[in-house]
């Protein structure tokens, strides 16, 4: 059975009702995971309280700002964790985020600047909320990011984000074999197109769905629900064997060749 009672998890990239990361915090908590839930800072605090308003009825024990380019933040939100808990087992990875420029049009006018920004919130954070992750998990753990076929294969305007999740990608694996030793799994889900707050800012995500419920086996995209069951699975000891690995919920829309 799947039950994640007595593990506590980290759940980062909740920014509304959408968000993938919503589906999984709530697939956790379901399974009996306590979870901690860290947001994106702004600066009036909006963003605050309507994730707060959100992930309530979940009871976090901890809620904490944490923008993945303040090494600050990152560093006072894994303190918050080893004062709170006795340990950590849970890190879910789920944000990413590019200029709205760099999502559509010519691939070869991506700037400097809009790769270093999107390689580094997309892709370099994951490396670095492991390493501040690494000396609280104590029993072992297991680390689960969100990537997206336009890592593997060109998806028209999906750009230098699939250079982001390619470099994602290879990070769980980089990571698998660096954290394997102390029974940390690092492990990806490669979800189908669900329409939210981020993908929104990738041009033309309406007719990528629409695409993917022509043609892909099951005639549909995939849910939040979904991505977050195939999340709670990895966190689990049902897992246990399962490490730098990247797992595809789409459908099946992967495995065509048209
Ligand atoms: N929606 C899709 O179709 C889809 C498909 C496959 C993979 N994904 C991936 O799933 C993940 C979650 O995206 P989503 O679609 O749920 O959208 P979302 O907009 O709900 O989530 C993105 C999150 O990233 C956070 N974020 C952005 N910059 C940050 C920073 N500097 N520091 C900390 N957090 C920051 C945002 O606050 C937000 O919570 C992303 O990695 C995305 O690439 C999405």
């Amino acid at each position: 059975m799947l039950d994640l009672t007595g593990k506590n998890a980290l759940v980062t990239g909740i920014a509304n009702n959408r968000s993938i990361a919503w589906g999984i915090a709530q697939q956790l908590h379901q399974a009996g995971a306590k979870l901690g839930v860290t947001y994106l800072p702004d600066e009036r605090g909006r963003h605050e309280q309507k994730v707060k308003n959100l992930v309530e009825p979940l009871a976090p024990s901890l809620f904490l700002p944490c923008n993945v380019q303040d090494e600050a933040q990152v560093q006072s939100t894994f303190a918050a964790i080893a004062n709170q808990w006795d340990k950590l087992d849970i890190l879910i990875h789920c944000l990413a985020f590019a200029n709205k420029d760099d999502l559509s049009g010519q691939f070869s006018h991506t700037s400097r600047q809009g790769f270093t920004l999107a390689l580094d919130v997309s892709a370099y954070s994951l490396i670095q909320l492991s390493a501040a992750a690494q000396p609280l998990m104590r029993a072992g753990g297991s680390i689960v990011t969100l990537t997206y076929l336009g890592g593997v294969r060109v998806i028209p305007n999906y750009n230098v984000m699939g250079i982001a999740k390619a470099a994602l990608e290879m990070n769980v694996r980089y990571l698998a074999a660096d954290l394997g030793p102390q029974k940390i799994r690092v492990n990806g889900i490669s979800a189908g197109p669900i329409r939210t707050l981020a993908s929104s800012a990738v041009g033309g995500i309406l007719d990528m769905i629409h695409h993917v419920e022509t043609v892909a086996p099951l005639r549909r995209t995939v849910t939040q629900t979904e991505v977050g069951n195939t999340a709670a699975f990895l966190c689990s000891d049902l897992a246990s064997g399962i490490t730098g690995q990247v797992l595809y919920v789409d459908s099946g829309y992967s495995i065509m060749g048209m």
